[in-house]
């Protein structure tokens, strides 16, 4: 299984920029590398924050652009978007109840689409009813190999500003998680940085944003900072034994060149 995660495209209407750069240019830059290089993947997922500020226009606009992958895509929701605009674009293909959330089986692996957005908040986390659907999904499915899809984090990722806008109740989360034990990654997305890790026995990733990024520094300073590293996208593989995620920065694959290191075997003769 080889899937493509996008993050983090914060799209704006038609015309306008965010932070200097057009949002819809640097995401439509990505589906080009993607038909282009990646057209064996099984599916893209892009992780929330589709839109910068939930406008309607942005979802059409975003669904016009998606028109032009050639590989499955589904989507989720950040704190940035707007539910109702993105269901009414959207319509029932990614909906759960009033939420975005829903799943998809491939052979001895679930893949779990998760809605952490709560209300108007930058925060995330979970109602009852969500962690009731989280729970049913991985009892009924706990012989397979689960595959979580989120906005925010649930854990602590140690950056002041990203942890200030997390998800809670963490507590709450993880013990469903635990009860199972079948869940083996979670891809997030929210935090704008390359980010992978281990929590209790669950791998964890994230990728960059399209659009911008935010900065490490100042540690001590409440305030967000954008940084300018580059835009990129994951491409993971998933087998029965190993999750493997290349971040990829696609604005850049065109300046790939030959190498001149001589191999091994030319080195000794
Ligand atoms: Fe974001």
């Amino acid at each position: 299984m080889k899937f493509i995660q996008l993050s983090d495209l914060h799209l704006v209407p038609n015309g306008k920029s965010l932070y200097g750069s057009d949002p819809a240019y640097k995401l439509q830059r990505a589906i080009e590398s993607i038909n282009k290089h990646q057209s064996d993947a099984d599916f893209v997922v892009i992780t929330g924050d589709l839109s910068d500020k939930g406008e309607l226009s942005t979802y059409y606009d975003l669904k016009k652009m998606l028109n032009y992958i050639t590989i499955p895509y589904y989507l989720i929701i950040g704190n940035h978007d707007n539910r109702g605009a993105f269901l009414e674009v959207f319509d029932n293909k990614f909906k759960c109840d009033t939420f975005v959330q829903f799943s998809q089986a491939k052979d001895d692996s679930l893949f779990l689409f998760l809605d952490t957005k709560i209300g108007d908040w930058h925060n995330g986390g979970f109602c009852k009813y969500r962690l009731e659907w989280l729970d049913k999904k991985l009892k009924a499915h706990k012989n397979s190999s689960v595959y979580l899809f989120m906005h925010h984090p649930p854990f602590t990722i140690y950056h002041k500003q990203m942890d200030s806008i997390g998800f809670e109740p963490k507590n709450k989360f993880w013990e469903i998680i635990e009860q199972y034990r079948n869940v083996k990654h979670i891809f997030f997305g929210h935090v704008h940085l390359p980010i992978c890790g281990i929590y209790n026995e669950t791998g964890y990733s994230s990728t960059r944003g399209t659009n911008h990024q935010i900065a490490l520094l100042p540690k001590d300073d409440d305030t967000f900072f954008n940084s300018n590293e580059q835009s990129t996208y994951s491409i993971a593989h998933v087998t029965p034994h190993q999750v493997n995620c290349i971040i990829h920065e696609y604005l850049n694959e065109e300046n790939a060149y030959s190498c001149s290191v001589p191999l091994k075997k030319e080195y000794e003769s």
